[in-house]
């Protein structure tokens, strides 16, 4: 039989309750987390978004509150009503923070009863993510998850808020809308009203927040939705959102200032202190020095080890002469057996023409000076894993491979990224072996329970920009250069003169922020000239026709007085991740999609019926 609440206020929130409170009258409410039967006391975790107390239910004192206490099971959701007493010194439980204290129940409301759950939210172990999905609303009511929402809550107001202070509005931009230019498939709406006219679901508000500039809004930003059909990993969703900025009349440094000042006041909301300002980069720099434009600073980077290399090594090596040899070491993996050397191989990425040498007893024996000079370069101890990444001189050249003056080489990038990706994916392997590196290590367990913010600890976070990308990529297929970027992104000006002539030569107006190897935000000081976006769709081989089919409407404002403008957008699910320890976005997205882009929760996608297929001039062509 359930009991009504009539009347009854809570008073207080379950976690809060401290030795203080002894002696107080409080009323609590929550779900029955667990159930201990002790004949005459029954005790209950209750528990709440805050924490758990624990309820006594004596015999004696509420032989009706007993008895509901021994029909009550996990998950039911109840009221108590009591005083708060101090417990026995040998009762106390240092790890909760309510352990000191107990609430000595008068009366107990059962205010629902519930199913079995397919697992229970005070389990710890991770569960099987497809039941964790379907059955959301309880997995959600894990401490842990509860705590992700509350992190990515304080995070969001943060930057809220220190954007406003900088002068920038929030405003909203439409969902429906028409395709926009981040080069990912778009999500398309049918139209009742016109018949075979889609919308397109933004893949980011970039036309309209540059149209906001055109309007005289001076600072924008949003937190806003993004959608983007493309196939999805850890780090990326169908629907995610970006913190999302444009200002007028910014030089790339104002654009850093700005997002150096948000995001260190979302980190310090996490209770992580960020140094400003972030140290940068060029992507050259970066490939060569990381194998990355995204590096994670967290491990040494890469070695440049060509000079410990004579002709004679390179030959009996097969080693290219003509590509990087770079060295890569992760700390403190210790002595490892062939076997353990072995397993490590299948990660490597051969396929892209680069080959790598890990046997440095071997490598001593036939070039001794070399493995020392190696060594010596990398400043390895005998305790770090050092690994050579060189070119395959049998790979075939590509008339992509092409070398331009200035610029490194395609086959060039392919030995610098697979070292990269072999360092980071072995850095993770060894990841408990050397203190460092901890990207998919829990933090759970460094928040404050008190005020849910994370304790700032041994954690790393480093910040780095990646400036000067190339403008444009060569695509074989085509045979045409191709934007690295979005088509509204401005050549830096001194390069504008060869951007018909060298197109290989011209760099971007543009930025990335990385942190830990991830890519966390992307931006670019934008074309605010009409002649010079013809200029840029003409080398890219876009039609005045088709600029004007897409953009149109875009294009016409750039007319009526576009003030010189930039901005940047970064993925806010990354930044919770990253501050919560997630490995995965789907750890702090509420309602997340699976790999496959399911929800498997509500269900969707779904067939639709009939009535609505016709009222939106749509039919199945082949039905699976
Ligand atoms: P970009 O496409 O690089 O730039 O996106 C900016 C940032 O958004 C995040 N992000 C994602 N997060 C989760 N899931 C996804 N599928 C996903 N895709 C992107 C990343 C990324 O760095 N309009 C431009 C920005 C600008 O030029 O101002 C844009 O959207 O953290």
């Amino acid at each position: 039989m359930l009991d009504f609440l009539g009347n009854l206020e809570r008073t207080h929130l379950c976690g809060e309750l401290r030795a203080a409170n002894a002696g107080k009258q409080v009323v609590v409410m929550g779900w029955v987390n667990r159930r201990r039967d002790h004949g005459n006391l029954i005790f209950l975790d209750l528990r709440d978004r805050t924490g758990i107390a624990q309820i006594v239910l004596d015999k004696e004192l509420t032989p009706d509150g007993h008895l509901k206490g021994e029909q009550v099971r996990p998950e039911y959701v109840v009221a108590a009503i009591g005083t708060v007493s101090l417990r026995d010194a040998d009762a106390i439980n240092p790890k909760m923070p309510t352990g000191e204290i107990e609430i000595e129940a008068t009366q107990l409301l059962v205010l629902n009863d519930a199913r079995l759950a397919p697992f229970s939210p005070s389990e710890e172990a991770i569960q099987n993510e497809e039941t964790r999905l379907k059955y959301r609303y309880i997995d959600l009511r894990r401490p842990e998850m509860q705590h992700h929402f509350r992190l990515r809550h304080e995070i969001t107001l943060a930057i809220r808020e220190s954007l406003s202070k900088q002068g920038f509005l929030e405003i909203e931009t439409p969902i429906l809308t028409k395709s926009t230019p981040e080069g990912a498939r778009d999500f398309l709406v049918p139209s009742r009203v016109h018949p075979g006219e889609f919308y397109a679901l933004p893949q980011s508000p970039q036309i309209f927040k540059q149209i906001l500039m055109i309007s005289g809004f001076d600072r924008y930003f949003q937190i806003a939705r993004c959608f983007r059909d493309e196939d999805l990993r850890a780090d990326r969703q169908l629907e995610f959102t970006q913190v999302d900025l444009e200002m007028s009349f910014p030089r790339q440094e104002t654009v850093f200032a700005v997002v150096e000042q948000f995001l260190a006041a979302g980190f310090a909301a996490a209770g992580v202190t960020l140094a400003t300002p972030f140290p940068r980069i060029t992507y050259d720099d970066s490939m060569r020095q990381f194998g990355s434009d995204k590096p994670d600073l967290r491990l040494p980077g890469l070695t440049d080890v060509r000079s410990a290399f004579p002709d004679a090594a390179l030959t009996t090596l097969q080693i290219d002469p003509a590509l990087p040899v770079v060295a890569l070491r992760i700390p403190n993996v210790g002595e490892l057996s062939r076997k353990e050397r072995e397993d490590n191989h299948p990660i490597f990425d051969q396929k892209k023409g680069a080959k790598f040498i890990d046997d440095f007893k071997r490598l001593a024996k036939s070039f001794p000076e070399t493995a020392a000079k190696v060594r010596e370069l990398t400043g390895a101890t005998d305790a770090d894993f050092v690994i050579v990444v060189a070119g395959d001189p049998a790979h075939p050249v590509k008339a992509s491979d092409t070398k331009f003056e200035g610029r490194l080489s395609e086959r060039e990038i392919n030995v610098y990224s697979a070292a990269g990706n072999f360092r980071t994916e072995l850095a993770k392997k060894y990841a408990e072996k050397h203190g460092a590196f901890h990207a998919t290590e829990k933090i759970v367990a460094d928040a404050d329970p008190q005020s849910g913010k994370l304790v700032d600890g041994t954690r790393a976070f480093n910040p780095i920009w990646i400036v000067d990308f190339p403008m444009f990529e060569y695509d074989l297929t085509s045979a045409k250069w191709m934007p690295a970027h979005h088509p509204f992104t401005s050549p830096k000006e001194a390069d504008m003169v060869n951007l018909l002539t060298d197109p290989a030569s011209v760099r971007a107006n543009c930025y990335d922020l990385a942190m830990n190897g991830l890519e966390l935000g992307s931006g670019s000081i934008r074309i605010h000239r009409k002649d010079v976006q013809q200029q840029i769709f003409q080398s890219l081989g876009i039609s005045d026709e088709e600029a004007r089919a897409r953009f149109g409407f875009f294009l016409d404002a750039l007319e009526y007085g576009t003030p010189p403008h930039g901005g940047i957008a970064l993925g806010l699910d990354r930044i919770v991740m990253l501050l919560a320890g997630a490995p995965s976005l789907r750890e702090v997205i509420a309602f997340p999609k699976t790999a496959k882009a399911i929800d498997l929760m509500a269900e969707a996608p779904t067939t639709v019926t009939d009535q609505q297929l016709r009222e939106l001039h749509l039919r199945i062509a082949q039905k699976s």
